[in-house]
């Protein structure tokens, strides 16, 4: 393999940008050239603009790097965005028609019919669109765009994939308990939050019951085909730092046992843990015995935080049956899952080295 690909972070001073920061470090094929942020932070040294809020020290390599704008002329031959959703749809489509790979985080370009909405375990083969995306948006030769879900939806779908495909979904119901680094930085004000759960994310339940079902698509003729089932979710922050806890509830089109439903999440395994990629989880899906797991502050630190913890499956007085998991949102759920997929890229040759 070439020397390390050189990437740049947009919004690395963000929640989702500090993942980036420390996920990166020491990352085998990667190597982070270039931070970049808002008019607030351009110009400073990345220690001095970051208030860093994740645990562990700032990394050594980045506490000197200066941050930059995020304009186009970043040294370096991918991006990944953990921009606002204020601003990451423009901002993004600029990077790529300059001819980088950009790998976002925000729902801005998720629902674009030439955009995939990438889970390397779930649906590489929509990697397809991007010669697509290349001609339609008149992107220059390198130039893309891919995302990854929303952070409740990453948790649900590598849960929901190997059922799929194994007995058929008809239909799920998902309330979900998110963590407080969901809302960014500073977030929901501690006097909203503190004794209390809010029974509303704007947004949030819109992505929940349509992102899984563009992600489980068929590509027919250079589109993406949704998935026939229907989901309906309702979500709440709770007080918890980190960690999506999911509670679910599942109709198949073919009735297993539940051994047989135990035994497709467990047994599930795909191309990411076959090409052994570096941020691969072994298991995608892990299941944790116990009649009270999983719970955020005991398993989400699980596979290093890029699997789905199950567990609590037992058959469901309305629907076949139900369980409980949960998902890391920062790491699965953002800056994990955008690192897998650049890995995938660079396994599939899709990545092209800038001239700069
Ligand atoms: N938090 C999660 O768990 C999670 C999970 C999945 C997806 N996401 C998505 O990821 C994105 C970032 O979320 P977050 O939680 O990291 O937010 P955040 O903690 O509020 O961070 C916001 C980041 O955006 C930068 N920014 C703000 N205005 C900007 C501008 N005009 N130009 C360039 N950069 C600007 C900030 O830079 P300064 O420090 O310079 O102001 C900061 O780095 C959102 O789209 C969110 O929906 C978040």
């Amino acid at each position: 393999m070439k020397q390390k690909w050189k990437v740049g972070i947009l919004a690395a001073t963000g929640t989702v940008g500090q993942r980036f920061v420390q996920l990166l470090e020491n990352h085998p094929w990667f190597e982070v050239a270039e931070l970049a942020a808002s008019d607030r932070s351009a110009g400073k040294p990345y220690l001095q603009a970051c208030q860093w809020k994740i645990s562990g020290h700032v990394p050594e390599y980045v506490r000197n790097m200066k941050v930059k704008d995020c304009a186009p002329n970043l040294e370096c031959d991918l991006v990944f965005s953990g921009l606002p959703s204020s601003m990451a749809g423009e901002v993004e489509t600029t990077f790529a028609k300059a001819g980088y790979a950009v790998l976002s985080n925000s729902k801005n370009h998720r629902m674009d019919e030439d955009v995939p909405l990438l889970v390397p375990e779930i649906n590489p083969e929509h990697l397809a669109l991007l010669e697509i995306q290349q001609k339609n948006q008149n992107y220059q030769s390198g130039g893309y765009i891919i995302t990854n879900p929303n952070c409740s939806t990453m948790a649900l779908v590598l849960a929901l994939a190997p059922l799929e495909a194994a007995f058929g979904i008809e239909k799920v119901n998902v309330v979900t308990m998110q963590a407080l680094s969901g809302a960014g930085y500073p977030g929901v004000a501690s006097l909203d939050i503190i004794d209390n759960v809010i029974p509303y994310i704007a947004d949030e339940e819109e992505k929940i019951e349509t992102e899984p079902r563009k992600i489980l698509g068929k590509l027919k003729d250079g589109k993406v085909v949704f998935a026939d089932f229907k989901i309906s979710a309702q979500c709440h922050r709770v007080n918890v730092l980190d960690g999506h806890l999911e509670a679910v509830s599942i109709a198949l089109k073919r009735r297993p046992s539940q051994e047989q439903f135990l035994d497709a999440l467990k047994t599930y395994r795909s191309l990411p843990q076959q090409l052994e990629l570096p941020s691969a989880p072994r298991f995608p899906v892990v299941h944790v015995e116990g009649a009270d797991r999983p719970q955020p502050r005991f398993d989400r630190e699980m596979e290093n935080g890029m699997a789905t913890v199950v567990g609590r499956v037992r058959p469901c007085s309305l629907f076949d049956f139900k369980l409980d998991l949960l998902g890391h949102n920062t790491i699965r759920g953002a800056a994990g899952a955008a690192i897998l997929n650049a890995e995938l890229l660079v396994t599939q040759q899709l990545l092209k080295t800038r001239s700069y």
